[in-house]
């Protein structure tokens, strides 16, 4: 049993309205526009290919047994995106996701009302969506919505596990699939962008780095096409990269990047200018790195 009944009885008197609000609601109209049968666009129809690097996946069923909320940590392109697909795949669930950005509003999340020929009509968010039905819900890049919209999230991640729709009078309580996800670049954090600790501590997380050498090998050959000793340079490339970090590199070289390199290798490309298209370019506008990263190319191809 994931909720905690004794809760709702010492909850505050503003929630405890919503909840007689969203009974009434119940008991005099009918379920929201859309059906359980539009969940079948958030189901993975393949398996994800996903190579695991440690016991995350393991550690993924754990707190997807007790529904714990969880943040995935790490640099851009190392892998969260793909491992929560994958593990929706795994778990046989629907998969909600959202890329949050700067602009996003609590409605954008839950829903508003939309206006049509018939009148005005509710349209769930994909938040609500997810929890309403049962998907996981991922907010990739959580940091970079804003910290009022973030909020939206904390009635879901503990024991209430609820939804207010407050334009709409309505109490969502989660599906007992419904789970929450979210992913975090730790680099990317500044005293104006960051989780708020309130956010922060209603998760449990899960630490991402790029692969090691072989495993990144692997993954990068399997994705972009190119043989194991071609992926095994570029992944040497990438190591030298992100040494660098730090010492005028922002970012180390994700394995996405390894992977588009490795992409127009097979496509005909020439490997020098593959990986200065794909590698060096975007990377740094340096002359200096430029330069030693353009060396380290050299010395793999
Ligand atoms: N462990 C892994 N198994 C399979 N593919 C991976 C793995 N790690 C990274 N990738 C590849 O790297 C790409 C970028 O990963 P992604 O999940 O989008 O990164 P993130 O969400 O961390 O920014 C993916 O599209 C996938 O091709
Ligand atoms: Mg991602």
């Amino acid at each position: 049993m994931m909720r905690n009944e004794t809760f709702m009885r010492t909850y505050s008197p503003r929630q405890e309205a919503l909840a007689r609000a969203a009974a009434q609601q119940a008991a005099t109209q009918p379920a929201a526009a859309a059906s359980p049968a539009d969940m079948s666009q958030y189901m993975m129809k393949a398996e994800p290919y996903y190579r695991a690097v440690a016991d995350e996946v393991e550690l993924y069923e754990a707190a997807y047994s007790v529904r714990m909320p969880l943040m995935l940590k790490g640099p851009t392109g190392c892998g969260k995106t793909r491992f929560v697909e994958y593990m929706a795949w795994k778990l046989g669930k629907p998969l909600v996701t959202i890329a949050c950005n700067e602009d996003m509003t609590a409605s954008d999340l839950v829903g508003r009302f939309l206006l049509d020929a018939s009148g005005t009509r509710w349209q769930d968010g994909p938040l609500a969506v997810a929890a309403r039905y049962g998907a996981i819900c991922y907010l990739d890049e959580v940091v970079e919505a804003r910290q009022d919209t973030t909020v939206v999230i904390h009635p879901l991640t503990d024991a209430r596990r609820m939804l207010p729709l407050e334009k709409k009078g309505e109490l969502i309580e989660a599906h007992p699939d419904f789970q929450i996800v979210i992913s975090y670049n730790p680099g990317y954090q500044s005293l104006m962008k960051d989780l708020k600790q309130s956010t922060k501590q209603r998760f449990g997380a899960l630490d991402f780095s790029y692969p090691e050498h072989d495993i990144e090998a692997e993954i990068v050959a399997h994705e972009s096409g190119v043989a194991l000793d071609v992926a095994k340079n570029l992944v040497h490339i990438g190591e030298r990269a992100r040494n660098l970090k730090g010492h005028g590199l922002d970012e180390g070289l994700s394995t996405r990047m390894l992977i588009y390199a490795g992409s127009l290798i097979s496509k005909g490309v020439a490997p020098l200018a593959a990986c200065r298209v794909a590698l060096v370019r975007p990377i740094t506008d340096d002359p200096d790195m430029r330069d030693a990263l353009d060396s380290a190319v050299t010395t793999y191809f």
